[in-house]
């Protein structure tokens, strides 16, 4: 029960409680409260069972065309094999054996400078950006999960909101509601095609207002909106007019944007969009935004967590 979290959870805790409670209907004997983790810690580790439990049974029984046909295909993690040989290759390159000093020493906390020097140039131009990316305004953290609940932290007191459309990917709410306390407010996207939507899924400024909107009546302050562009599990991509919209209805109500673009470089087939994900227009900026870019180098390169 929502007591056993303490008063208050299930309030801040919204979403994960539910999940509590249907994981239990499943299997009761599934989770056991520990009396020694705090209520946080308790949900978390339910999180962390459900994800778990898939990974498990995968890497317990992969799929092998030739070895292991009947194993099981993994469609839960995002990892890109496609460019492994071409990273292996890079890896084992003399010039990756490099150690000096002050690289096992702590940085500058944003992260070393040339690395933030190269990733702003990596940016620049793999997003072509209208002016250059100044490496002073990017930061290095280890994963996009770190950067939600940085994000999180710095821009929302604990108990505030962060608007999302849903489904979106799950890890999120452990960044930012488990680990930075805030709250997720959600704009639920409809898989059929009714009112102003014109495909399954779509995000439109109506759905965002409604969220606001009824978040607003129950007496939650929304800080921030999260957009997920290309969108996981979606496989989405706004178009430019959509980002405008939806930049303009977060100019409107002074909400920060946290765009995450972790797939920006996956290749799309021309059709999919005219519109290159990380090519933000600049112009619908306002002062009071703060647009946080958030793009890891693992999703689209590699498997080092290094991320913006
Ligand atoms: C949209 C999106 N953001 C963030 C992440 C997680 O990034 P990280 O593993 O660096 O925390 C994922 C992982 O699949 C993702 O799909």
């Amino acid at each position: 029960s929502e007591a056993e979290y303490g008063a208050g959870a299930g309030s801040i805790m919204g979403c994960p409680m539910r999940e509590v409670k249907n994981r239990r209907q499943k299997n009761l004997t599934d989770f056991k409260i520990s009396p020694y983790l705090s209520a946080r810690g308790n949900i978390a580790n339910i999180f962390r069972g459900s994800t778990e439990e898939g990974y498990k049974a995968y890497h317990a029984d992969k799929y092998d065309e030739d070895k292991n046909p009947n194993g099981i295909i993994n469609f839960g993690t995002s990892e890109n094999k496609l460019c492994f040989d071409l990273m292996s290759k890079r890896l084992t390159q003399t010039d990756m054996n490099l150690m000096e000093p002050p690289l096992l020493q702590y940085p500058d906390w944003k992260g070393h400078m040339f690395l933030r020097e190269e990733v702003a140039r990596f940016l620049t131009y793999y997003c072509k950006a209208p002016a250059p990316l100044k490496a002073e305004n990017v930061i290095v953290l280890n994963g996009c999960g770190s950067l939600f609940s940085a994000l999180a932290t710095v821009l929302c007191d604990p108990g505030e909101a962060v608007l999302i459309a849903t489904p979106f990917y799950g890890g999120i709410t452990q960044s930012v509601f488990l680990y930075g306390n805030v709250k997720l407010v959600y704009a639920y996207l409809d898989s059929k095609i009714t009112g102003t939507s014109t495909r399954p899924f779509q995000l439109t400024v109506e759905k965002l207002e409604k969220a606001l909107q009824d978040a607003r009546a129950e007496g939650v302050t929304v800080r921030a909106l999260i957009l997920l562009n290309p969108q996981n599990p979606l496989g989405d991509i706004y178009s430019l007019s959509e980002l405008r919209d939806y930049l303009e209805f977060a100019k409107r109500h002074e909400l920060h944007v946290i765009v995450d673009e972790i797939y920006m470089l996956s290749v799309f087939d021309e059709s999919a969009t005219s519109y290159f994900p990380g090519h933000l227009p600049v112009t619908v900026q306002h002062d009071a935004l703060l647009r946080t870019c958030d793009w890891k180098l693992s999703h689209e390169l590699a498997n080092s967590e290094s991320a913006l």
